[in-house]
C-alpha cells in the first residue's frame, strides 16, 4: 500500500475508534439509565415537573372479545394510513381495506410545514377517510394520534406540542377530535364518527394484548420513539390505566457533540432528547454529522472531498432508509453503498475501507439506539414488576424496529444483559401496523361503553 493511503488508513481508523467510543453505550451506563427513567416515571405519575409527561390513556387493556367492524386512521409518521378494519375476537383482526398516503410529496404538498394549517391538515385526512368508504356509510372511528396530547377523555385530545420536526401551523393546543370531526362533516361523511383518539405507542398495546394477556408494553422504534405501559396503580383512576410515557423526551442520558450539535439545530432545542437519539428522524442526520466530520479531518473520502455535491455536505441528505440499505449491504464490494454514494454525493470510485466505515458507522448508530431504548423498557419493567415474577411481552412496532438490520437483535441482547437471569420472562415482539389495529381496538371499547350508557 502506498505511504499516503496507509496514513489515511491510519487516520480512518482512529476516527472509527473515536466514534466508536463516544457512541457507545456500557452495560453500567444501561443500568444507571434504566435507573433514572424509573425514578423519572414516578415523578411523572406524582405529577411534578420532569422530563416524562406520564399521559393517562382512559384505557386499560383490551378483553379479547371485541368484535365489529371499525375505521381507523393512523397519523403521525411519514405517511397517513386509513384502514377498514374487523375484529373477530381473540386476537383475530382482518385489515379488509387499506390506504396509506404520505404527508408530503416534495413539490405538491406538505402537511408537515409551517404553511400548511391544522385545518387543511385534517382536510386531507377526511379525503383519505372518503377514497376508503361509500357515502353515507355508518362507521365508528379509532383515530391515532401519535404525538403528545393532553387526554380530557377517550375521545378528546388537546395537542401540546408537534414533535419529529412537525410545524403544522394553528395545531398546537387544539382539540385534535374536534378537528377532524368538523373536516369529516366538510367532506360530507356525516356517518363517521370519530369515538376514540389515542396515541400509536397505546394502539401498539392494544393491539398485542388483545391476543396476548402477558403484553404490557407498547413502543414504537419508527420515525419517532415513544413507549406506554399498563400502570398497575395510577394515581387518580381506579384500576389499571395505560400511561403514554412520552419517553422520547427523556434527558438524563450521555451525551456527545454530534447530539448537541443536531439538537441545537432541530425544531424544538432541549426537547425530545432520547427521541433524537433513537429515533428514523434523527439517525440519518446524526450519522451524516459524524460522516462530516472525519471528512473535514482529512480521513475520510479525501480523493473526492473536491468534488462532492450532497451528502455529507448537505443537510438531511441520509436518512434512516439509507442506513438500513448500508447496513443490509452483504455484497462483497458493498456495491449497494457505492451505488448510493455515486447517486448522492457523486462521488464515483470510493476506497472499499471507506465504504465500509459508513457501515461501521450506521452500526455504531442503530447499536446506540437499541441500547438506549432497551434500558429504557428495563425502567419500566422496574415499575411493573421489580423482580421479573411474571411474563412480560413488549410489543414494538415501527420502521426501526421492522426493517432496521441489526436494530432488533442489539434490543434483545441489551435487555439480556440488563436484565440477566430473570431476562427469559421478558418477550419483544414486533407489532406490525399494530398502531392502527389499535385504533379499531379503541373504537370498539369506546362504542361498547356508549352503547351501556
Ligand atoms: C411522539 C409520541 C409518539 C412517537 C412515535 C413522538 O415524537 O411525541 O407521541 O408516540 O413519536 O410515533
Amino acid at each position: 500500500m502506498k505511504e499516503r493511503e496507509l496514513k489515511k488508513n491510519n487516520g480512518l481508523d482512529a476516527g472509527l475508534r473515536a466514534l466508536h467510543d463516544i457512541f457507545t453505550v456500557t452495560g453500567p451506563q444501561m443500568l444507571d439509565i434504566a435507573e433514572k427513567f424509573y425514578e423519572a416515571m414516578l415523578a411523572g405519575l406524582a405529577g411534578q415537573k420532569g422530563p416524562l409527561k406520564m399521559l393517562p390513556s382512559f384505557l386499560s387493556v383490551p378483553t379479547g372479545k371485541e368484535c365489529g367492524v371499525f375505521l381507523s386512521v393512523d397519523f403521525g409518521g411519514t405517511n397517513v394510513r386509513v384502514s377498514l378494519i374487523e375484529l373477530r375476537g381473540n386476537g383475530r383482526i382482518t385489515v379488509i381495506k387499506k390506504i396509506s398516503t404520505p404527508l408530503k410529496e416534495p413539490g405538491r404538498y406538505d402537511y408537515t410545514s409551517s404553511a400548511a394549517t391544522g385545518r387543511e391538515l385534517f382536510g386531507f385526512l377526511a379525503e383519505q377517510i372518503a377514497g376508503l368508504v361509500r357515502p353515507g356509510e355508518n362507521i365508528p372511528l379509532g383515530h391515532t394520534f401519535s404525538f403528545p396530547t393532553e387526554m380530557r377523555s377517550l375521545n378528546q385530545a388537546v395537542l401540546i406540542g408537534w414533535t419529529k420536526e412537525f410545524k403544522t401551523g394553528m395545531t398546537e393546543g387544539r382539540d385534535i377530535t374536534l378537528l377532524l370531526r368538523e373536516a369529516l362533516q366538510r367532506q360530507g361523511l356525516h356517518g363517521i364518527r370519530p369515538v376514540a383518539v389515542i396515541n400509536d405507542t397505546v394502539g401498539t398495546l392494544l393491539a398485542a394484548a388483545y391476543g396476548d394477556p402477558h403484553a404490557d408494553i407498547g413502543s414504537i422504534c419508527g420515525t419517532g420513539h415513544n413507549t406506554c405501559y399498563l400502570e398497575p396503580r395510577p394515581p387518580h383512576h381506579n384500576g389499571p390505566v395505560i400511561i403514554n410515557i412520552e419517553s422520547g423526551n427523556f434527558d438524563m442520558l450521555p451525551l456527545n457533540d454530534f447530539d448537541r450539535q443536531l439538537d441545537r439545530h432541530s425544531e424544538k432545542p432541549g426537547e425530545q432528547v432520547l427521541e433524537k437519539m433513537v429515533s428514523g428522524r434523527y439517525l440519518g442526520e446524526l450519522m451524516r454529522l459524524a460522516v462530516l466530520d472525519l471528512v473535514q479531518k482529512g480521513c475520510l473520502f479525501q480523493k473526492n472531498s473536491g468534488n462532492i455535491t450532497g451528502f455529507p455536505f448537505k443537510n438531511n441528505s441520509l436518512g434512516a432508509e439509507h442506513m438500513s440499505l448500508m447496513l443490509g449491504d452483504g455484497s462483497d464490494g458493498l456495491t449497494g453503498t457505492a451505488a448510493w454514494l455515486k447517486e448522492h454525493a457523486g462521488m464515483r470510485d470510493p476506497l472499499p475501507v471507506e465504504l465500509s466505515a459508513l457501515k461501521t458507522i450506521a452500526s455504531l448508530l442503530t447499536t446506540r439506539a437499541a441500547r438506549l431504548a432497551a434500558a429504557t423498557y428495563a425502567g419500566v419493567l422496574r415499575r411493573l414488576d421489580p423482580f421479573l415474577k411474571l411474563p412480560h411481552t413488549i410489543a414494538v412496532d415501527g420502521s426501526l424496529y421492522e426493517k432496521t438490520p441489526g436494530f432488533a437483535s442489539h434490543l434483545r441482547l441489551a435487555l439480556d444483559e440488563i436484565l440477566r437471569e430473570r431476562a427469559g420472562q421478558v418477550t419483544v415482539k414486533p407489532a406490525k401496523d399494530g398502531s392502527g389495529m389499535g385504533a379499531a381496538i379503541a373504537a370498539a371499547i369506546a362504542a361498547a361503553s356508549e352503547e351501556m350508557l
